[in-house]
């Protein structure tokens, strides 16, 4: 059997995308909260000030979640999940994040639902920050840009630590830290880091401030590690990198050089998490934004008392850089351009399986035999109900197959050290980079459009029964 037994077979969600209950009890507005529905040819608008009367807000409801938690596990459970990752909403436990005492109401609520998962033997794996930090550290302080977010999120993690140190082990600090530094996609800066760049700001800039950021996510990391390990020794505290391997276009010298530098956009932030401190290359990258962060005396001393026991990623799509594209447009420093050896979604992302072996490898030769899990991987589809109300998604299936396949060699054959697998979107849900319900990734469907039209019933897809079986097997039967 590839798989050692206790291999953590799952799905993955996140808080703002799938809890709704943006307003009850007593939770604040995240920047999730303001962030409106678009579509794969309208990006989301960000309404940073707060909600605009009349806008459609998709994380408002969602799929509602909170309320309806008993029966999606239920539904996990019959899948045979054996863990379950899903995030803490901040905003929850400290509705504007600034606040000295947490919201008992926020804390009550994830008591239910670790109870709920634990009560049926699914180990719940929690992110304490995906994407949905409170909107008043944004108006307040700026979001990461300030340092003092440093203490609030290492507040917030040690009051989760506290509460939950018996019914949650697995960790992760912060999810896909590295997306922001696509500085040209106002989205993902957004996301990651509460931060809006003015148009006017050139590339040096957007760099400069993302790059702060990120050294302060670094060290609130760190401190969360360390404050965590302090509290329970078990706990077993990842990184979360969205891990997009890069090609070269070509066998060209020049290509394998922007290959090469692409990459760097990746370990910058793996390395920190891992290594506890910054790699030789991040001088390259200081010089080009005009300026390395400011840091704190102690910071550099923090980042390696604070590093990761596993490297956790998403997996979803390489990408393909030529020395030609780069610069192309303002945008395009790092030079991307089509894979011709690949198919990609009705999102525009490249299905590449053998990527996810790539990865699960370098990651492995980088950090010496570090443990991985792939906490996302899946594929966004529109699916359609037949006339006996069941979604076909054979689509899926054949997506995850493949996947899975690459995996098992990866550690069969390739001796990856892996502690599961958490498919994203486990159950419908919002998407984040479009905010539409109609990106779907789910072994249950959830009946809501992107209109938020429906009545939020459950259903099972071709899938689902799928997903049951390979976790029965140990992922030895994917046919
Ligand atoms: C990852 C995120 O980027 O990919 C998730 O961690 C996100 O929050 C997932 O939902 C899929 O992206 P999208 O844009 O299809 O929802």
């Amino acid at each position: 059997m590839a798989f050692k037994n206790g291999f953590l077979w799952g799905g993955a969600v996140a808080a703002n995308q799938l809890e709704g209950a943006y307003n009850v009890d007593g939770k604040g507005l995240s920047i999730a909260d303001v962030l409106r529905g678009g579509n794969v040819n309208t990006p989301r608008v960000i309404d940073e000030n707060g909600p605009i009367e009349g806008m459609n807000y998709p994380s408002w409801e969602a799929i509602d979640f909170y309320h309806r938690f008993e029966g999606d596990i239920e539904l996990f459970a019959q899948m045979g999940f054996k863990c379950f990752r899903t995030s803490i909403a901040w905003s929850r436990i400290f509705p504007q994040g600034d606040e000295s005492e947490p919201n008992e109401a926020g804390l009550a609520f994830y008591d239910r639902l670790f109870d709920c998962m634990l009560k049926h033997n699914i180990e719940p794996v929690i992110t304490l920050s995906h994407f949905e930090m409170p909107l008043g550290l944004v108006t307040k302080y700026g979001g990461w840009t300030n340092r003092k977010c440093i203490d609030f999120f290492v507040r917030f993690a040690k009051v989760c630590f506290e509460r939950y140190q018996n019914k949650v082990k697995y960790w992760m600090t912060f999810n896909e830290i590295n997306n922001q530094s696509d500085v040209f996609f106002p989205f993902v800066v957004w996301t990651d880091s509460g931060i809006k760049f003015k148009d006017s700001d050139d590339f040096a800039t957007r760099r400069r401030i993302m790059l702060q950021a990120a050294h302060h996510e670094f060290v609130a990391s760190a401190r969360a590690v360390a404050i965590g390990r302090s509290i329970n020794k078990d706990f077993r505290i990842g990184c979360m990198i969205g891990f997009v391997p890069v090609y070269p276009k070509t066998s060209d010298p020049d290509d394998i050089l922007a290959a090469q530098r692409a990459m760097e956009e990746r370990w910058y932030f793996t390395d920190v998490h891992v290594n506890g401190e910054y790699g030789s290359y991040a001088k390259r990258i200081w010089d080009e934004a005009g300026g390395a962060p400011q840091m704190a005396p102690s910071d550099l001393a923090e980042l390696k008392m604070g590093t990761v026991d596993y490297v956790g990623f998403s997996y979803y799509m390489s990408r393909c850089v030529s020395a030609q594209a780069v610069n192309s447009t303002p945008i395009n420093f790092l030079g991307d351009t089509k894979n011709d050896y690949v198919k990609e979604s009705d999102w525009g992302w490249a299905i590449d399986p053998k990527g996810l072996r790539y990865v699960l490898r370098s990651i492995d030769g980088r950090y010496n035999g570090i443990d991985q899990f792939i906490v996302e991987n899946g594929l966004g589809a529109y699916d359609k109900l037949d006339d006996n109300g069941m979604v076909q998604d054979t689509y899926r299936i054949d997506y995850l197959r493949a996947h899975i396949e690459q995996m098992k060699l990866a550690v069969d054959v390739d001796g990856v050290n892996l502690l599961g697998y958490t498919p994203w979107g486990c159950i419908d849900l919002v998407s984040a980079g479009t905010g539409e319900m109609e990106k779907r990734y789910g072994f249950i469907y959830v009946d809501k459009d992107n209109q938020g039209n429906g009545t939020l019933n459950r259903s099972k897809k071709l899938s689902f029964d799928w997903y049951k079986k390979v976790i029965a097997s140990n992922g030895e039967d994917l046919s």
